[in-house]
């Protein structure tokens, strides 16, 4: 039988059943310090002022983590140390993969386990170097197979994304080829309906059919155009843009008009540089999804903020949110909710809002609903 990851990390660090004895051992006396060793985690994390901006929530979800981490160390004393803990745990690294945590905070955080651990063995057999000893190592041992669980996490997240970008990379070479195939046909078509318009006279039927083919062709084009967009690296304007103007004339631009737009804080956004036509279709994307999904009763809402050196504008709406198995794949070409849709809009929104040095995330709404935020340089 081929040996498992948790197997093989186990062998490497020499790992055996005296570990898991000396390890539940260590729990009783442990057990009524877990919440301090939670307080000194996050008093760590908030004093680096890089990490702390990582608490996405700030110091209001801090409550909630430490009862997480009070329960990861209960497990990590108890066990049992088998594949379920192993899955567990790999969730766990890849909460901190999607919530771009930088991994290399994870050997710091881990030291700061180490040490309260440490400290407790310490303090629990002072006369009793035994027990001593094969509790620091059983410590040793299952922190070291932590931190790698959590490595192996960001691995994977790495692999998955060279594996999405050879696909990219295929998929770009085949859609310039059929996007410029398919406009020579469709420009014909146009030519060609240009010659039976002049001759359709008065036959409002022929011009009814006339009118919907030319509307097909347009959505046609616009669809090859946005794929095309997607490929091309061409050259971005660098003006200084109103985030306010470009939301407003991206509202109009809206079939149909959303029921409830309400807009906070934009008039006071400084302005960025950036192209404004491109900024502008990153708008009427989100908008338009935004609307779709929160349907004809909804709301929707726009909001600026500042960061220290970016501007933040959040697009949120009233709708039912996005689900876990979507949202892992939300900003990738092709993937779509829509019955009609291509699945080009969020993409497209991430390549052009990442080319202007920007990024775009989703988070849930409090309170039901999706939430985009558009981060850009200011
Ligand atoms: C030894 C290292 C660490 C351990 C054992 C650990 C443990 C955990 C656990 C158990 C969860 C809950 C996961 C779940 O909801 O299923 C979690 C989530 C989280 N951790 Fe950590 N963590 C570590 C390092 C860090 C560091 C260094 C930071 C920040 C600088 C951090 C920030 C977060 C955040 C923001 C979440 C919430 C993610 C979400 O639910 O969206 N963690 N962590």
């Amino acid at each position: 039988m081929t040996e498992t990851v948790f197997e093989e990390l186990k062998r490497y660090v020499g790992w055996g059943p005296e570990d898991e004895a000396a390890l539940r051992a260590l729990h009783a006396p442990a057990s009524p310090r877990f919440p301090a060793v939670a307080d000194l985690f996050y008093d760590t994390i908030l004093g680096h002022p890089d990490a702390r901006r990582s608490l996405a929530g700030g110091e209001a979800a801090v409550g909630h983590l430490k009862v997480t981490l009070r329960q990861w160390l209960d497990s990590l004393l108890t066990g049992p140390w088998d594949e379920e803990y192993y899955q567990a745990r790999c969730r766990i690294g890849r909460k901190h993969v999607q919530i771009d945590l930088p991994q290399h905070y994870m050997f710091g955080a881990m030291n700061v386990v180490r040490r309260a651990l440490n400290q407790i063995v310490d303090d629990t057999w002072p006369s009793r170097p035994a027990e001593l000893a094969a509790a620091r190592r059983a410590v040793g041992r299952i922190l070291d197979i932590e931190l790698a669980i959590m490595l192996h996490s960001y691995r994977e997240d790495l692999l998955a994304a060279q594996a999405r970008r050879e696909r990219l990379a295929t998929f770009g070479q085949l859609v310039a080829s059929i996007g410029h195939d398919l406009r020579n046909p469709l420009g014909v078509i146009e030519t060609s309906l240009f010659i039976l318009r002049t001759r359709a006279g008065e036959d409002q039927r022929s011009r009814r059919h006339l009118d919907r083919i030319g509307e097909q062709v347009g959505i046609a084009n616009g669809i090859i155009g946005n794929l095309l967009d997607l490929i091309r690296e061409r050259p971005l304007a660098r003006d200084p843009v109103r985030l306010a103007e470009v939301v407003e004339q991206a509202a109009r631009a809206l079939d149909p008009a959303p029921a409830r737009l309400e807009r906070e804080g934009l008039s006071e956004l400084p302005e960025v540089p950036g192209d404004a036509g491109k900024l502008r279709q990153v708008f009427v994307n989100l908008l338009q999804n935004a609307v779709q999904a929160s349907g004809p009763e909804g709301r929707v809402w726009v909001r600026g903020g500042l960061g220290e050196d970016r501007v933040e504008v959040s697009v949120e709406d009233s709708g039912p949110g996005v689900d876990e198995e979507t949202r892992r794949r939300l900003f990738e070409p092709l993937i779509t909710t829509k019955e009609r849709g291509v699945g080009l809009g969020l993409a497209l929104v991430k390549h052009i809002v990442e080319h202007h040095g920007g990024s775009v995330g989703y988070a849930h709404r409090e309170g039901g609903g999706a939430r985009f935020t558009v981060s850009l340089p200011r």
